[in-house]
């Protein structure tokens, strides 16, 4: 089934899940290069949105150049919900998301977020009001159920499509596992089955294979990665290649790792200036420097710099002496 999002029509879209304090614009632009085919915002507070809280509106800046891209709200009553769905809609996203799958008790316990798996009367009120509230399209992202005792996701799967929802995704665990155990891909499979709308499966997805295994297994409409995109950020290019022609492009060199990782922390430092983006940066520094020789030395030292600079002339000098280990190693297997 093709995902409509207004203009965009997705066949088998990759998308970049949405992260609390991880997909800012630098990084959705960054996997959005990559290949990533629907981006997400972190989850907004309704209840920030409404009183218009700096750290809540700061959060709905988006750009044409990561389109399609959705706004991900969450809250538990829905004429706040549907209040802040309005002014998430002013940004201009293409499509708006429902949180309905956030753990954490602060969020899940005052009924938002996971909290609306256990009243699913209040998630159907929510859903309509925001679809009620925007001319975007919504979609909604949940887990399995609050816990093994309550999978409610065939349910929830229902209320989506009654509601005229344009996606749900399913996050393949139960509120209670948190992000721990397995996910559970054969929930996605069985909600495929009968479901009426599209299905954008995730919970696992670590490699360019797992998403390709995510695809087969479960006959879901779009897949999402989360972590793997913090670990990896140029999983969508090895996913989109498997796809395409089932190679896998080769990774990216430490030339092409210092360049990426570079020109994201420079747009991070245009969007938050350069004090706040080098303190938030460092946790993407062992994405673009992990398995490779000292690369855990070259992430202690950047995470103490302070400056642009700094960080450049760090890595520009990591660069420069492995790549002359390497030419010496050659040079060594040459004279011998
Ligand atoms: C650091 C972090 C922040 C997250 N923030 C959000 C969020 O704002 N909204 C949301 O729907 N899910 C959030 N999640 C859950 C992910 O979107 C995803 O559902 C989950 O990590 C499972 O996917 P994965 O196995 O690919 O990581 C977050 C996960 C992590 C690790």
């Amino acid at each position: 089934m093709k995902i409509r999002f207004g203009k965009y029509e997705l066949e088998n879209p990759v998308a970049l899940a949405p992260m609390e304090d991880v997909t800012d614009l630098g990084f959705r632009l960054i996997c959005k290069e990559f290949g990533a085919d629907i981006v997400y915002t972190e989850f907004i507070s309704s209840e920030g949105l409404i009183r218009s809280a700096r750290k809540s509106t700061q959060k709905l800046v988006i750009s044409d150049k990561e389109r399609p891209v959705g706004i991900q709200i969450f809250g538990g009553d829905p004429a706040v919900m549907a209040e802040a769905a309005k002014m998430a809609e002013e940004a201009g996203p293409d499509l708006i998301d429902i949180n309905a799958g956030c753990w954490v008790p602060k969020v899940a316990q005052r009924g938002a977020g996971a909290g609306l798996l256990k009243d699913l009367g209040q998630m159907r009120a929510i859903i309509h009001a925001v679809k009620s509230a925007v001319s975007v399209p919504v979609t909604l992202k949940t887990r399995l159920g609050w816990d093994s005792n309550s999978i409610t996701i065939t349910e929830v799967a229902k209320i989506c499509a009654d509601e005229g929802l344009s996606a749900l995704t399913i996050h393949a665990r139960t509120r209670a596992q948190h992000h721990d155990g397995d996910a559970d891909w054969d929930w996605i499979r069985r909600v495929k089955e009968t479901a009426q709308l599209p299905i954008i499966g995730n919970g696992d997805i670590r490699t360019g294979q797992d998403a390709l295994d995510m695809f087969r297994q479960t006959n879901c409409d779009g897949v999402m990665v989360a972590r793997g995109a913090i670990t990896n950020p140029w999983i969508f290019k090895e996913i989109k290649s498997l796809m395409r022609d089932g190679t896998l492009p080769s990774t990216l060199d430490l030339q092409e790792r210092a360049d990426t990782c570079l020109r994201h922390l420079e747009m991070e430092i245009e969007l938050k200036g350069e004090k706040r983006a080098l303190m938030e940066f460092r946790k993407y520094y062992h994405g673009y420097f992990h398995s490779i020789r000292n690369g855990s030395a070259l992430r202690s030292t950047l995470v103490r710099l302070e400056t642009l600079d700094g960080v450049r002339e760090a890595i520009r000098e990591f660069v420069d002496s492995s790549s002359s280990q390497v030419t010496a190693a050659a040079k060594t297997l040459t004279d011998a």
